[in-house]
C-alpha cells in the first residue's frame, strides 16, 4: 500500500465529506493500492480542529492553512473553504507543489477560475500537478452510463439536452445571510453553486462543449437575516433581527447552443419550494433518450429504437455494469449514497496523482464550468446571446 499524506483545509460539510471519502478509499478502491493518512487538518474554528481529531483521526488540526502546507508529511490537499477562498488558497498550494481537490465553483468568477487553472498547470516548474473539482454527480454510476450511450452513438446525433438543478435550501427568508449571498464571498449565487454542476454534466456526458448562451436570472428574497455566529452547510445558525441584501442570483434560466450541433436548456434555483434536491439531466437524440434524476440516484430511464405497443421508457436499475458502482455494491438495484460518489471522486484524484492521469474532473473543466457560468451572468444583463470562451 502507498501512503499518501492528506491536509484538508476547511473542516464544515464538504471537509467532512473529504476526510471520510479518503478514509473509505482502501476498502473501496483496493486495487489502487493506496492509503490516505490524514495527517493535518485546517480551520479556524476550535470545535472544528477538536471534530478533525476526535471525529476523523487526523493527526494534527491548525487554525491556518500556511502550516498544512508547510508540513513536509503532506502529499496533497482538499480545499472545502467557502467560495472566496478557494483561489488564494488553490494558489498557495500550487506554489507549495501539492496537488488539490478543490471544491466547486472552483473560483467566485472565471478569471479566479483562469488562475486557479493556469498555476496548477505551471505548478512544479512546469511539471504541472494533479487536480481535481468537487463535480460529484459525474460519478453517479447511471451518469457514467449515460455518457458511454451517448458516446457509443447508441442514442444517435444528440439533439438537445434539458438539464436543472432546482433546490430549496435558500427558500425560506429567515435564514442566515451567508457568504453564500454575497457576491463578492460567494460569487454568482445558485449559478456558480448549482448550476456550474449542471454545466459539467452537460459537457461530461454530451463530450460537447456549450458554446453560446442566452438566459435570464433573478433575486426572489432581497433580504435575509444577519448570522449571528458560522454554522456549518447552507444554514444551522442563530439569525438577527436585522436584514441584509442579498446580491446574488437565486433563479437562472439559459438556453445553449453547444458546439457539436446540440442545444441545451439549463434551469437552476436555490429557492424552489417543494423541490428538495432535485438535480436531473435528459439526453435526446436521433435514435433514443435517457434521462437521471439525483432524487432517484440509483436508477436511470432510457429509451431506445421505434414503436410498438409498448413504446416508452424503461428505467433500469444501477448495478455492477454502470461506472463504480460493483466498488459498493454487489448485485444490480442496492442502492449507493451521495457520499459513495465523493469516494469516486477521491479515488480518481489519487490515482490521478500516483500514476499521472486524468480521470477525475480537473481544473481545465472548472474553469470550463466558470467560464458558461459567467457568460450566463453577462447575458442575463445584456439580454443578448454571449460567447463562451474556450480553452
Ligand atoms: N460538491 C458538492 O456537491 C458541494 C456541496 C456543498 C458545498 N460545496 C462547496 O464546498 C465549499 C464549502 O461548502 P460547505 O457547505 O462545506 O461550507 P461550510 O460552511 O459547511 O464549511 C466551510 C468551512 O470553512 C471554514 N473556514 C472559514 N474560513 C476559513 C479559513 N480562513 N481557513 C480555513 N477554513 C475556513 C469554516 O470554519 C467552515 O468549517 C463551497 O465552495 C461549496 O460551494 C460543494
Amino acid at each position: 500500500m502507498r501512503e499518501i499524506g492528506i491536509g484538508v483545509i476547511s473542516l464544515g460539510w464538504m471537509g467532512r465529506l473529504h476526510a471520510s471519502s479518503y478514509q473509505r478509499l482502501p476498502s473501496r478502491f483496493t486495487e489502487l493500492g493506496i492509503r490516505p493518512r490524514l495527517v493535518v487538518a485546517a480551520d479556524p474554528i476550535e470545535e472544528n480542529q477538536q471534530a478533525a481529531i476526535e471525529q476523523f483521526g487526523f493527526e494534527k488540526a491548525v487554525a491556518s492553512i500556511e502550516e498544512v502546507l508547510a508540513d513536509p508529511e503532506v502529499d496533497v490537499v482538499s480545499i472545502c473553504s467557502p467560495n472566496f477562498l478557494h483561489r488564494d488558497f488553490a494558489l498557495a498550494a500550487a506554489a507549495a507543489g501539492k496537488p488539490f481537490w478543490i471544491e466547486k465553483p472552483m473560483g467566485v468568477s472565471a478569471a479566479q477560475s483562469r488562475e486557479i487553472r493556469d498555476a496548477a498547470a505551471s505548478a512544479r516548474d512546469g511539471a504541472g500537478i494533479a487536480t481535481a473539482v468537487g463535480f460529484n454527480y459525474r460519478h453517479a454510476p447511471a451518469i457514467a452510463h449515460l455518457r458511454e450511450l451517448v458516446a457509443g452513438g447508441r442514442l444517435g446525433r444528440i439533439t438537445n439536452v434539458r438539464c436543472w438543478f432546482y433546490a430549496d435550501y435558500a427558500s425560506s427568508p429567515e435564514g442566515p445571510l451567508t457568504w453564500r449571498y454575497d457576491r463578492e464571498r460567494g460569487g454568482s449565487g445558485v449559478i456558480g453553486d448549482l448550476l456550474s454542476h449542471g454545466a459539467d454534466l452537460v459537457q461530461h456526458v454530451t463530450g460537447q462543449r456549450l458554446a453560446e448562451v442566452t438566459a435570464t436570472s433573478d433575486v426572489f428574497i432581497e433580504e435575509r437575516r444577519l448570522p449571528l455566529g458560522a454554522g456549518v452547510g447552507h444554514g444551522a445558525v442563530a439569525v438577527s433581527e436585522e436584514r441584509g441584501p442579498v446580491e446574488n442570483e437565486d433563479w437562472v434560466a439559459a438556453l445553449a447552443r453547444l458546439d457539436g450541433g446540440a442545444h441545451a436548456t439549463l434551469e437552476s434555483s436555490r429557492v424552489a419550494r417543494g423541490h428538495r434536491s432535485d438535480y436531473a439531466l435528459e439526453v435526446f437524440g436521433t435514435e433514443g433518450s435517457a434521462r437521471w434524476s439525483f432524487t432517484r440516484m440509483n436508477e436511470f430511464e432510457v429509451m431506445l429504437g421505434e414503436g410498438g405497443t409498448e413504446h416508452g421508457y424503461t428505467t433500469v436499475l444501477a448495478g455492477p455494469g454502470h461506472g463504480e458502482f460493483a466498488h459498493f455494491q454487489p448485485g444490480p438495484g442496492i442502492p449507493m449514497s451521495f457520499d459513495d460518489l465523493k469516494t469516486i471522486e477521491a479515488a480518481a484524484f489519487l490515482s490521478d496523482v500516483v500514476h499521472g492521469t486524468t480521470s477525475a474532473p480537473s481544473a481545465a473543466d472548472g474553469l470550463a464550468a466558470a467560464e458558461v457560468c459567467e457568460a450566463i451572468v453577462r447575458s442575463a444583463a445584456s439580454r443578448a446571446w454571449e460567447t463562451v470562451p474556450q480553452g
